[in-house]
């Protein structure tokens, strides 16, 4: 049985989509054993801990740099003797040696095809670049940010009447489908990383990439 680790700042919402995924037993073997915050007025630690999930808050304003404060989440962490670390809208910069520790078993969601548009406001800036295809992104976490190997991507259309918040709720969408099937990838020993490529083994290479009602 993996263990799994979350890490979340707010809403939440692609960890609920893990933990639903883990009831109707889509992520494999595995049990999602904490979620742990850097905030905690994070909406997330409370569906957490209805769901009987370990939820744990420690806040980032109460460590004087951030290297104090990843060692003690890093503490935090091991305390579940994770297999797997998944970044769900985890709003913090992590420091080289964090990122070290956890070297090919930590997973983040990025609301853009990287590697267009790391960092923040993503949506804003697909719709400012003109972008026709816009969408998400699950990779491995390296010390460069947003930069790690991609293990599978969604695709959707950027449309002419779109803002931020309606392509937001189109990429959001998608986020929720692929996250699980990557962790369930993990899950199963089927990731290997060669340089910065992903190859999934015993799977279609297509089906790293969802790319849906393209055509609207
Ligand atoms: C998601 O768009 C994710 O890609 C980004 O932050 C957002 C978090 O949303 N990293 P939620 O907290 O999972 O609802």
């Amino acid at each position: 049985m993996k263990r799994i680790v979350i890490l979340i700042s707010g809403r939440g919402s692609n960890m609920e989509s893990l933990i639903r995924a883990q009831r109707a037993g889509e992520l494999g073997e595995a049990r999602i054993v904490a979620v742990l915050s850097n905030r905690p007025d994070a909406r997330g630690l409370l569906t957490a801990a209805a769901a009987g999930i370990h939820a744990e808050a420690l806040d980032h304003k109460q460590y004087p740099d951030r290297e104090s404060f990843d060692a003690a989440l890093m503490s935090a962490i091991d305390a579940h003797q994770p297999d797997l670390v998944v970044l769900a809208g985890f709003l913090r910069i992590l420091s080289e040696g964090f990122v070290r520790h956890y070297s090919g078993r930590l997973l983040n969601i990025h609301p853009s095809l990287l590697p267009a548009f790391p960092g923040l406001h993503t949506h804003q800036r697909a719709l400012e670049a003109g972008v026709r295809l816009h969408g998400c992104s699950v990779h491995f976490v390296t010390p460069t940010l947003d930069h790690g190997p991609i293990v599978l991507q969604a695709a959707v259309p950027v449309l002419d009447d779109d803002d931020k918040e309606r392509l937001a709720a189109r990429v959001l969408a998608e986020e929720h489908l692929i996250y699980p099937r990557a962790v369930r990838w993990f899950v199963e020993g089927r990731l290997a990383i060669e340089g910065l490529c992903v190859r999934v083994q015993g799977e279609q290479r297509e089906n790293a990439l969802r790319a849906p009602d393209l055509a609207r």
